[in-house]
């Protein structure tokens, strides 16, 4: 099964991806990861990619094309994945249409995630993630069950994102709303749209997910 979690920055995309990798068995490609992996090993991608994300505008789109083509087709993606924050532009999303086809695949589900701009901008700056493994927290939605240790590997060290400052979430949200949002159209031609209302809490989100695509 191939999925595309679509939201705003906040909106849970990474939070339900993760947990969607373990229920279905198919890997979480989220191109946010991947560039941040790009900037933390200085290639020149990531110089490119570091000065746009920092204010909060895209990274062009042959860029991410190009990235995206070359993670579909590793060993790890046979079984399916789950695009979080790919496509992100109608271009984008007509070139995964192209590259999907060319492999006779295709997307199942489109799931957008709902949300409300305020309330965004406090998920993503009380978020921090475990630097051993990626396991993501909220200093008050979703906190580890012991103060300062990872539920998932014990981890002691966590990280806050560059771009999870006010400022920048506001500039990611208008490029959300005015260059994104116009791709959940190009899905609904396709009949593939499910909306989930993301202001649930975490599990209620989950519970949603899962009931569209059948687990
Ligand atoms: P990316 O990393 O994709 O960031 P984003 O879209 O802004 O989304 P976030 O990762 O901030 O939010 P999320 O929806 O994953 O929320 P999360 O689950 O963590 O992209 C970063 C940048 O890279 C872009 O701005 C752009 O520059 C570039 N880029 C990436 N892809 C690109 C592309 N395709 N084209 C061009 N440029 C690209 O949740 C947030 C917090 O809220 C967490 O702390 C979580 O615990 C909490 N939370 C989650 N759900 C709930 C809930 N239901 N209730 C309460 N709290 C919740
Ligand atoms: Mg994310």
């Amino acid at each position: 099964m191939n999925l595309i979690l679509l939201g705003a920055p906040g909106a849970g995309k990474g939070t339900q991806a993760k947990r969607l990798q373990d229920t279905l068995c198919i890997i979480q490609l989220s191109t946010g990861d991947m560039l941040r992996a790009e900037v933390a090993s200085g290639s020149e991608l990531g110089r490119k990619a570091e000065k746009l994300i920092q204010a909060g505008r895209l990274v062009p789109d042959e860029l991410m094309i190009d990235m995206i083509a070359k993670r579909i087709d590793r060993d790890d993606c046979k079984k399916g994945f789950i695009l979080d924050g790919f496509p992100r532009t109608v271009p984008q999303a007509s070139a995964l249409d192209r590259l999907l086809a060319e492999k006779k695949l295709k997307i199942d589900h489109v799931l957008v995630l709902d949300s409300d701009d305020e309330a965004l901008v406090e998920r993503i700056t009380g978020r921090f993630t475990c630097v051993q493994c990626g396991a993501g927290y909220h200093e008050r939605f979703q906190r580890p069950k012991v103060d300062g240790i990872c539920d998932k590997c014990g981890g002691t060290k966590f990280s806050r994102r560059a771009d999870d400052n006010a400022e920048t979430v506001r500039a990611r949200l208008k490029t959300y709303h005015e260059v994104t949002t116009p791709i959940i159209d190009h899905y609904r031609t396709k009949g593939v749209v499910s909306v989930v209302d993301g202001m649930a809490s975490i599990d209620e989100v989950t519970r949603q997910l899962k009931e569209v695509v059948g687990k």
